[in-house]
């Protein structure tokens, strides 16, 4: 009856394949009406006029919505939502206003018949490590210190026999889910109803329900299903908002928002660039005496959001001395977010290049030096790790991958080498209530948790089923509504660590309550809150990362014929839904370590490649042969269910893997992303 750990097709899969899975903009709805977005074309300055006329003009234009004209919002700690509230322009391409009109192609053609006079002001969007501005964030978003520093790196460096000393970056990177953020926005007797593409259909509804000075039950968000997300539908961004006031606006008519792919790059969040630098010492056996990470990076001015490229430094290693900082340049630029494994994804490049580095100049395998620096307890805080398989990941990645024969080695015009790297994740969680409800021989399951393609629809009834001790098709579920209690957001890779605790919390409410045999309508609840496991134990998800990259000893082309992961990460629920969280984050950071770099042009402060033709995201042709494996871990420590998150680490490490690859193919070091074949000429 055990129906975790095996392989359960998706239940949205049929749904999804088949094109009728509803998101966000296909909400059935009659009526609708359609909104377009009015952007600023300047970085920095203010709107000093706007003339509407022609586009009112337009038939089939019914409203516009212009800065100042719009209700006076309540300010919260996300500035980016504080839409059309003055004439102030912090970034180009930030809304300045929206058109509604009967159909899409008219919203967008009267669009471009809206006239704006602007006060331009001197903007600032060159980021650089080397600017003089740079500041101290109070904290990182996780609670963390900015810096950190144990012992004496500059003394351990001095006096080491060898040392890695360089600067690594890393490019700024955009989430680009395949579905665009979208909303369909519906005001109807004194109710808000959106139905929108989002992580989280709680914290939709608790922020704007805040913004719109609206009460919490007036607001109603319904996700069944999101294209993607990577981090960057975590939070409500400005084009919700916009969605919402434009249904007031119009009451009792759907509008329907859905960004283009150009707007996806400025007004939904992105990876900042980071730089470095990264220090390494050790003594002549392999042993680190000191390692330290500096990291450099950018927020926007109206609202900071810090990479927490440094936190992964503290607890990766034992090394006696140990620094860690963070330093942020605020710019005239769109407000960052998340990106699939912050902080760990960027903040692992530049430390796990130098430990290959380092095993260079030492002499030794890769593989040998990280295993000969592994920690008894958590560095920074003294905990014991919940579990730490990292060895395990590093050996049966070497036997699964072929690691041992690994000379560099010529095929005709190809130089062939291969890379390794390590990957870590946090796996914390937060809190989320689940209910169950018994009828007619069915147990149905509600919680207000979100499927951003992760498998939340189909792991979340095996872990009921198995709590409850009944068949997998006797347990419905029901997610992604506020009518539903609330949950966490799906970020952070805590969604079914998280959710499935509140599932276990539930059942064994609803058992002591009810027993085996309930009646009709018999309904409980169950609560998962976090800890006290982090507080005790240093929880974390690791991994092994394995490259051979190929490059063409004329052209430099560049290709990736093979990555293969190995990962512990606690209990495994579903190994065909978590595969897919693997090598997905592999192929994400295939497509990080050789392509994604969106350029912004100082001058004018916005994207240049600002869609897919310029903007290249690894396709089928670039991953040809990706596996994913993992270590069977038992984790009573780091919670109920046992399970750490595995949406993210996917991606830890593999860029990597990958700079590490291509020096050993080429004997050329590239420390800056993404490798492109120019580097290696
Ligand atoms: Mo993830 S970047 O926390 O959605």
């Amino acid at each position: 009856m055990n129906t975790i750990g095996q392989d359960i097709p998706r239940r949205d899969g049929h749904a999804k394949v088949t094109g009728t899975a509803t998101y966000a903009y296909e909400t059935p709805a009659d009526n609708a009406a359609y909104c377009a977005l009015l952007q600023a074309t300047i970085a920095k300055g203010q709107v000093t006029e706007i003339d509407i006329t022609d586009a009112l003009a337009l038939p089939g234009v019914l409203t516009i919505l212009t800065p100042g004209d719009v209700q006076k919002l309540t300010p919260v700690e996300n500035t980016e939502l504080h839409v059309l509230q003055d004439n102030e322009i912090a970034y180009r391409g930030q809304i300045i206003g929206a058109v509604i009109a009967d159909t899409s192609d008219i919203a967008r053609h009267a669009v471009e018949l809206v006239h704006f006079t602007y006060h331009v002001d001197e903007h600032d969007s060159a980021y650089s490590p080397d600017r003089d501005d740079l500041y101290t964030p109070d904290k990182l978003v996780t609670g963390a210190p900015a810096d950190t520093s144990t012992g004496d790196v500059d003394a351990a460096m001095r006096t080491a026999t060898h040392t890695v000393d360089h600067v690594y970056s890393t490019a700024t990177n955009h989430n680009n889910p395949m579905e665009p953020h979208a909303t369909t926005a519906l005001w109807q007797d004194d109710t808000l109803i959106l139905w929108d593409s989002t992580q989280g259909v709680h914290a939709v509804r608790t922020t704007l329900a805040e913004v719109l000075d609206l009460r919490p039950d007036q607001v109603r968000v319904i996700c069944p299903y999101v294209g993607g997300g990577f981090g960057a539908k975590g939070e409500p961004h400005a084009p919700v908002v916009i969605a919402a006031l434009a249904a007031r606006a119009l009451p009792g008519r759907p509008i329907r928002l859905a960004l283009t792919r150009a707007q996806m790059f400025v007004l939904v969040g992105y990876r900042t660039p980071t730089t470095q630098h990264t220090r390494v010492a050790a003594d002549d056996t392999g042993r680190l005496t000191a390692i330290a990470i500096a990291a450099t990076g950018q927020t926007a001015r109206i609202r900071e959001y810090v990479e927490h490229a440094g936190a992964a430094t503290r607890m990766m290693y034992a090394a006696p001395n140990r620094a860690t900082s963070h330093r942020v340049a605020a710019l005239d630029v769109a407000v960052p977010t998340w990106m699939r494994a912050p902080g760990e994804c960027p903040g692992m490049f530049g430390p796990e290049v130098a430990i290959d580095e380092l095993a260079d100049a030492l002499g030794i395998d890769p593989i040998d030096l990280r295993v000969a620096n592994e920690p008894d307890v958590d560095p920074e805080s003294g905990n014991p790790f919940s579990s730490r398989n990292l060895v395990a990941c590093l050996r049966q990645g070497a036997d699964r991958f072929g690691w041992a024969d690994r000379a560099p080695r010529r095929d005709g015009d190809w130089l062939v080498g291969t890379g390794v790297a390590a990957a870590v994740f946090p796996a914390f969680t937060m809190r989320a209530t689940a209910a169950i409800r018994y009828d007619q021989g069915r147990y149905t399951v509600e919680i207000g948790a979100a499927d951003l393609g992760t498998g939340a629809w189909t792991v979340l009834p095996q872990i009921a089923a198995d709590a409850l001790e009944v068949p997998l098709d006797q347990v419905d579920v029901g997610i992604g509504d506020t009518s539903y209690p609330y949950a966490s957001t799906a970020g952070g890779s805590t969604g079914t660590a998280t959710w499935g605790s509140a599932v276990l919390a539930a059942v064994e409410t609803f058992r002591d309550k009810f027993g085996t045999d309930p009646n009709d309508g018999d309904e409980a609840e169950g609560t998962h809150d976090q800890g006290p496991f982090n507080e005790q134990y240093a929880t974390y998800a690791f991994g092994a990362q394995f490259a051979e990259v190929r490059v063409h000893a004329d052209t430099a082309e560049i290709r990736v014929p093979r990555l293969l992961g190995v990962f512990a990460a606690g209990r495994i629920i579903n190994p065909r839904t978590a595969r897919s969280q693997f090598i997905g984050g592999m192929t994400m950071g295939l497509s990080m370590a050789l392509h994604e770099n969106s350029e912004l042009d100082p001058r004018f402060g916005h994207v240049m490649n600002h869609d897919f033709a310029g903007y290249h995201i690894a396709s089928c042709a670039d991953a040809t042969d990706v596996r994913a494996f993992w270590i069977d871990e038992e984790d009573p420590h780091v919670n109920p269910l046992g399970a750490k998150g595995i949406g993210e680490i996917g991606i830890v490490g593999t860029a990597a893997a990958i700079v590490n690859a291509a020096h050993h193919a080429t004997g050329v070091r590239v420390r800056d992303l993404p490798l492109t074949l120019d580097k290696l000429l």
